[in-house]
């Protein structure tokens, strides 16, 4: 049986992780599968470095010709992390004839058209299932299992940190800074958290996902993002008086020609399935046509979570020999000529603010909000006996621009002290 051999772009997290699975289940994939897999270079930054995870050095290598141009090397994995020099290497890899797997969102949501037309000429396979929720097999699931379905919506926690901090604060009623250092601390969260709690990462990840769940490119640009740092420990309190989680959430739908995309702090009722996704844990909710409603749970990054999704894009590689699998639908950077990519969305807002707390203030803002069409479904009001009251309410769906449009006029009410928060509710 000819030995497969796969070079490592990297061998930090991710790649320790796929090179332990691969080392230790080598006999076992080859018994199952009838493969045989050997890790034959690795390309690292710095060969003298401490590995946690033991490597013989003369894997170890810091030049990339080692590997692309190395003919026994029939596939790449590739786990650096960034744009460059990581695309000029997977390209590098294409066009010798190599097929490539990758955990990099970032490079696939900017560069996936360039990456699979190289793939495609040179008659390799692309794989990436690593890219989108760590451990859990979505690529594979909409690209193979859920052929039959139109799917018209995904609702998605494709962020592991940022649900640590919101499951943190809601369960300990702690600060937003305060859970954010202890993150760092314990590793949940990096030195610079901006790609994650701004919604970087989700989105990236949701372009992806989306584009395969919809048969139609959902570009990065298309995407609104708005990330956790203005959630307090107050919003997710009288959220959860009013029986709704808050989770970062990655939405995107889709009726006829028309998609909306977004990733921001979302409230959903107790009783929804992603409502019980707690600390870093990750879940993907499905709506098909025919499947109905489905969820996807797991663990969406770590070493060996995210190893498994490469070794098995790695070993569904060699399966496929030849016949590979591209995207369904036109896959440029540009927008779709035949798409509408929607930016005015409708949902339903939960605004917290503070007033004065005297008669005929609630009266005025609602006034405010019927004037925008925007119609109350509830409203917590508390006095505490001083000046100064909160002031909750949800609202029926409405349109994102008329909700912009009735809180710039209420900012303006000289009773509203401050509009605290604006969060989307979704079910
Ligand atoms: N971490 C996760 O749980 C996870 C989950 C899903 C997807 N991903 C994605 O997987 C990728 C890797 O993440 P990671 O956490 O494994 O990163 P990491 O721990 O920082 O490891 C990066 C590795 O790439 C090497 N490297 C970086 N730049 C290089 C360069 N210019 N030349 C040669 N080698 C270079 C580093 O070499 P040295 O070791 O010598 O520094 C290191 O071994 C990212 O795209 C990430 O988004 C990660």
């Amino acid at each position: 049986m000819n030995v497969v051999k796969v070079g490592f772009l990297g061998f930090g997290n991710v790649g320790s992780g796929a090179y332990k699975i691969l080392k230790e289940k080598r006999q076992e994939i080859f018994h199952r599968e009838k493969i045989n897999i050997e890790v034959a270079k690795i390309l690292v930054r710095d060969i003298h470095k401490k590995r946690s995870v033991p490597v013989q050095p003369y894997l170890l290598t810091d030049d990339i010709e080692d590997i692309v141009n190395n003919p026994d090397i029939s596939i790449v994995a590739e786990f650096m992390g960034g744009v460059e020099p990581a695309r000029k290497y997977i390209l590098s890899a294409l066009e010798n004839k190599k097929t490539v797997v990758t955990a990099n969102k970032e490079l696939i949501a900017k560069h996936w058209p360039e990456l699979e037309k190289a793939a495609q000429k040179n008659g390799v396979g692309l794989y990436y299932e690593a890219s989108v929720a760590g451990g859990i097999p979505i690529i594979k699931v909409v690209n193979e299992s859920l052929q039959a379905n139109d799917i018209h919506e995904i609702m998605g926690i494709i962020n592991g940190t940022t649900n640590y901090i919101l499951t943190k604060m809601s369960e300990e009623g702690r600060d937003y800074a305060q859970v954010l250092k202890e993150a760092q601390k314990l590793g949940y969260a990096e030195p610079d958290p901006t790609a994650d709690v701004e919604g970087i990462d989700a989105m990236y990840k949701l372009s992806i996902l989306a584009s395969i769940a919809f048969h139609a490119k959902v570009p990065v640009d298309f995407i609104y993002r708005e990330g956790i740092t203005s959630i307090t420990a107050e919003d997710i309190e009288y959220g959860k008086e009013l029986g709704y989680a808050l989770k970062l959430l990655a939405i995107a739908k889709r009726e006829g020609d028309a998609i909306q995309a977004r990733v921001h702090p979302t409230f959903i009722p107790l009783n929804h399935p992603l409502s019980a996704v707690r600390e870093s844990y990750n879940a993907i909710f499905i709506k098909g046509d025919a499947v109905g409603n489905m969820m996807l749970y797991g663990r969406g990054a770590g070493d060996m979570p995210t190893g498994s999704a490469i070794v098995s894009d790695i070993i569904t590689a060699c399966q496929q020999k030849g016949a590979y699998r591209y995207t369904t639908f036109y896959n440029e950077n540009h927008p779709s000529a035949y798409i509408c990519y929607l930016s005015n969305w409708t949902s339903e807002f939960f605004i917290r603010m503070t007033v004065r707390d005297k008669p005929g203030v609630l009266a005025k803002i609602a006034g405010v909000f019927g004037k925008y069409g925007v119609s109350i479904a509830s409203v917590i009001q508390k006095g505490y006996g001083g000046d100064t009251a909160p002031l909750i309410f949800v609202t029926h769906p409405a349109g994102e621009l008329s909700m912009k449009s009735a809180i710039e006029d209420i900012k303006k009410e000289e009773d509203v002290l401050r509009v605290e928060n604006v969060i989307r509710v979704e079910r």
